[in-house]
């Protein structure tokens, strides 16, 4: 690349893309005391948040803008390090394009979006090609994580991961030694000391899978969430403030997690339009997404993971989005009314369990789903390492995941985690309240397809027989599609004219 002699190379690192993500995490990478050049395609979004940064920010003489992309890039101290804040998709590639035009072998591109982790493999490779290093690294915990410390899983070679390594464990998520979460939102004074919520995650793509996994239990985690509130709700007739000191409450034991606290924050929050009653009240009951939840259920289903869970916090959005439809059908399709129960401190330890068991289902079907993922994607990855450095940062971070750490720290090669004894203990402990709720539930018309799913998952994943013996008979019955005898060796293969008298038995 001919480069500005009036550019002088002096940034640690460059970023393109200032939407708030971008933004916060310049922010944050200054505060940890690296110059930081920024880039933006519509040039005056660049300068205003630089004189922004001028007015408001103590990181100010580390943050400088370019508006000539090949100034950028010049500014840039070698071997370069530009990470990449831009929209998943077409808007990434655009960037990548650009850069591999006039970056030099040796480079690092980090894509910091919610790739999908195919494109990733793509570009990994295309950059390899050309002696770029690139990194796909998920970045979670949302605006204020990416302010003041996100969780980050970066995936890619490791040598690339070598060099981004000191910005990345810098501006992570900081834990303690018990796995709490250090937290300082104070802008130029950065969480001091613990142990940063990243780690190599593996080569190519693994980052950004393990990025997708993290949002799907995210959206389950959320689902069972909605579910527990609506349960309190429907069958207790609690109001908004007195479920969050519920919520306020389950933060202190075992649930204790960032998505409980805000559910309590949300629930005593008044409607600052009416001045009366609670905003979650007003807010209309259809959920958005933007496809990394559908990414990780379709990779459970290409790969066969019973990940039914997950796929249906996924489908409880669908099915939530369908307003006009269900406000006609809940005038013909008529269903239990549902009743007042009584015992409500009983039935809220009830939902407290059901929420738990049915979390830890999830959670094992995401590490199922990572596990197949690996084998399929040859990547070697540490479960134990994941959920480490998801207790900070992250939408998902929970005292759970110091539970889920540990598991694997004591068998790493655990192959279920509800099969780990801390787990097993709860769920045999939690089973029998959370039963009694999916069947309240089922008997007064509650949706909670979450809790029911996660429960049939149990029930499944335990079951010595299932009734798949009927269902291989069905598919020779009607496509000759072979059965394996219980009686005979696995792989041995038989069909049977099933409509004719006599039946022969043929081994395919
Ligand atoms: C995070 C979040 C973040 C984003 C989700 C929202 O980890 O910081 O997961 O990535 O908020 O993608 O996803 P939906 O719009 O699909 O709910």
């Amino acid at each position: 690349m001919t480069e500005n002699p009036n550019i002088q190379s002096v940034a640690d690192v460059g970023l393109v893309g200032l939407a708030v993500m971008g933004q916060n995490l310049a922010l944050n990478i200054a505060d940890h005391g690296f110059h930081v050049v920024v880039y933006n395609r519509t040039t005056e979004k660049m300068t205003e948040f630089i004189d922004k940064v001028k007015k408001e920010e103590p990181s100010a003489p580390r943050m400088s803008g370019q508006a000539d992309f090949k100034d950028f890039v010049a500014s840039i101290k070698r071997p370069r390090k530009i990470i990449i804040m831009v929209q998943a998709g077409k808007g990434t590639d655009a960037v990548i394009d650009q850069l591999a035009a006039i970056v030099d072998p040796g480079d690092v591109i980090v894509d910091g979006g919610n790739a999908q982790w195919t494109d990733t493999i793509r570009r990994e490779k295309t950059l390899r090609d050309k002696g770029i290093h690139f990194v796909g690294s998920g970045v979670s915990g949302g605006e204020l994580g990416a302010r003041f410390g996100p969780s980050l899983m970066p995936g890619g070679p490791l040598d690339a991961w070598n060099h981004i390594k000191p910005i990345w464990t810098a501006i992570a998520a900081k834990v303690d030694d018990k796995g709490r979460p250090i937290e300082s939102h104070i802008p130029g004074q950065p969480a001091q000391g613990g142990e940063p919520c990243t780690a190599h995650i593996g080569s190519d793509g693994a980052g950004h899978y393990v990025k997708m996994v993290h949002n799907g239990i995210e959206y389950i985690d959320m689902q069972l969430i909605c579910e527990a509130y609506f349960l309190m709700k429907s069958l207790l007739g609690m109001e908004a403030d007195e479920m969050s000191e519920v919520f306020a409450e389950w933060n202190q034991g075992v649930l204790s997690s960032y998505l409980i606290e805000i559910t309590a924050d949300i629930l005593q929050q008044r409607d600052p339009r009416k001045k009366k009653g609670f905003l979650v009240d007003y807010v209309l009951d259809t959920a958005g997404q933007k496809g990394t939840g559908k990414w990780t259920s379709t990779s459970a289903l290409d790969m066969g993971v019973p990940a039914n869970a997950m796929a249906e916090a996924v489908f409880a959005r669908c099915l939530s989005a369908l307003k006009d439809e269900r406000v006609a059908a809940s005038k013909t399709l008529k269903g239990p009314k549902a009743q007042k129960v009584k015992g409500k401190t009983k039935l809220l330890d009830a939902i407290h369990d059901a929420l738990y068991c049915s979390k830890i289902c999830a959670y094992a079907q995401g590490f199922q789903l990572m596990n197949a993922a690996q084998a399929e994607y040859h990547w070697t990855l540490d479960f134990g390492s994941i959920a480490r450095i998801w207790r900070g940062g992250c939408i998902i971070r929970a005292a759970f995941l110091q539970k889920i750490t540990d598991a694997y720290h004591d068998d790493p090669k655990l192959i279920n985690l509800m099969l780990a004894p801390y787990f097993r203990k709860a769920l045999h402990k939690g089973q029998e309240s959370w039963r009694k709720v999916v069947s309240l539930a089922a008997e007064n018309g509650v949706p909670c397809p979450a809790f029911m799913s996660a429960l049939a998952y149990f029930d499944g994943y335990r079951a010595k027989v299932l009734p798949a013996n009927l269902l291989q008979a069905q598919r020779d019955y009607f496509g000759a599609h072979t059965f394996e005898r219980l009686d005979d060796e696995r792989g041995r293969f038989f069909h049977v004219d099933w409509p004719e008298k006599g039946r022969p038995m043929i081994e395919a």
